[in-house]
């Protein structure tokens, strides 16, 4: 009778081999996922490696392309700018309006600038302030105040105007 008894102590070591077994049996669950993981780690990496490379493969040929196309026409390419015959009235009245007259009209009059009307226009073309604070030359504030830059071809346009005498026209 007694031998089919297991003591304390066999009890306790067939429970222990059993608890291994099941653990072990844990563990290389674990390993095969550590092992999908690594895979699909290295995957993404060799596909971020591929960027990088096409990245710095791109980069030196933008460089060498940079340096074969360094000629005038590429440095300064027609940008399409329209600034012949410009009209006081259709032309630069309305940029003024857009980026100048909120600060600078009758009533605003900031720093004591007034561009509301063409008579008030022609007296900042002939200080050279109007195209000065525009350009952002230096010596004058540059305009619009706290504000982006007019685009090129607009202060081309003003230019062109006043180099034609800024005729009302
Ligand atoms: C947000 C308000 C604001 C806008 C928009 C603005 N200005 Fe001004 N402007 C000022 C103020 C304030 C001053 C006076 C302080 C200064 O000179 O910086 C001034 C000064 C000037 C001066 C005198 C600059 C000098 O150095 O003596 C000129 C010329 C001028 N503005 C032209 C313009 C023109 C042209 C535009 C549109 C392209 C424009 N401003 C848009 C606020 C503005």
């Amino acid at each position: 009778m007694q031998s089919h008894l297991k003591s304390p102590q066999t009890g306790i070591l067939s429970a222990q081999r059993q608890h291994t077994g099941h653990r072990k049996s844990l563990y290389s669950v674990r390993d095969l996922q550590h092992i999908a993981v690594r895979r699909h780690l290295y995957s993404m990496k060799s596909i971020i490696d591929t960027i990088g490379k096409l990245l710095s493969i791109g980069l030196v040929a933008c460089l060498i392309t940079a340096c074969y196309y360094d000629v005038e026409e590429e440095l300064y390419p027609d940008t399409g700018c329209d600034s012949e015959d410009i009209s006081y009235s259709e032309d630069v009245l309305p940029l003024l309006q857009t980026h100048c007259l909120v600060c600078h009209s009758q009533m605003a009059n900031f720093g004591n600038i007034n561009l509301e009307g063409y008579d008030q226009v022609l007296v900042h073309v002939g200080t050279g302030g109007l195209l000065g604070s525009i350009r952002g030359d230096d010596g004058w504030s540059v305009m619009p105040q706290g504000r982006p830059r007019m685009l090129d071809c607009n202060i081309e346009k003003i230019a062109s105007w006043i180099e034609d005498g800024a005729p009302n026209n």
